[in-house]
């Protein structure tokens, strides 16, 4: 199975409104990492790990790429009550469960600390609690492909100290493959013809309209830990 014939079983997966966490588990199981399928999408930025949009599935799911530079890591979140599926397309990370904030400027509880390797797969809700994800290496990259239903705009970042929650909007790197820019419009532009390429050749990403819904601060610069 290459990474277009896992986005064409996610969309037959996600043709109805259920979501079935152990079918989807096998699914992000059964692909095996080349990086020759999601090269396209993996683009790097020197200060802060990147979200590259690859596939809506018709709204129903957002399906992304995220590149992690050494020691660059997520904020503690949680995820506006969407499952979370993570897996890791190269290098490692590190997952670290949290239980939800127990009382007001209390030091958030660990639950457990995973290590993911290469085609390693994590899933994660709001009913397991909170999480962050880390490369923890300080000399390789990581790249992980992450897919979150229903996709969301919105989520918490907490501090690990108080508990203390911001909330942050998430954005896009990029888009099928095209940077993104949000200069120009909140919703993010990019260019055509970079977009066609990608739909046409690469997999199966078509734009729908729940692309728009994003906010100009990627959650990465908004509550970055890193
Ligand atoms: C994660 O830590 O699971 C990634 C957060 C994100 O989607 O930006």
């Amino acid at each position: 199975m290459n990474l277009s014939e896992l986005i064409a079983k996610m969309r037959v997966i996600f043709g109805d409104n259920k979501v079935d966490v152990d079918e989807v588990r096998r699914a992000m199981e059964s692909y095996k990492s080349n990086p020759a399928d999601w090269r396209h999408f993996a683009q790097f930025d020197p200060n802060k790990y990147t979200r590259n949009l690859v596939d809506t599935g018709n709204g129903k799911y957002n399906l992304m790429l995220l590149c992690w530079g050494p020691s660059m890591a997520s904020a503690i979140h949680d995820h506006t009550d969407a499952h979370c599926f993570v897996k890791i397309l190269d290098g490692a990370l590190v997952e670290t469960k949290y239980e939800w904030p127990k009382g007001d400027g209390e030091k958030l509880q660990v639950k457990e600390r995973t290590i993911y390797d290469t085609d390693g797969v994590s899933y994660m809700s709001d009913t397991l609690g909170l999480h962050r994800m880390e490369n923890t290496s300080h000399t390789q990259g990581a790249v992980s492909l992450h897919l979150y239903i229903p996709p969301y705009t919105t989520c918490n970042a907490f501090d690990e100290r108080t508990g203390h929650k911001t909330a942050c909007t998430v954005t896009f790197y990029t888009k099928y493959g095209c940077k993104v820019d949000y200069n120009k419009s909140k919703e993010g532009t990019c260019s055509g013809q970079e977009l066609k390429e990608i739909t046409t050749s690469f997999c199966y990403a078509t734009p729908s309209p729940s692309d728009s819904d994003t906010d100009s601060e990627p959650m990465s610069e908004a509550v970055s830990t890193v």
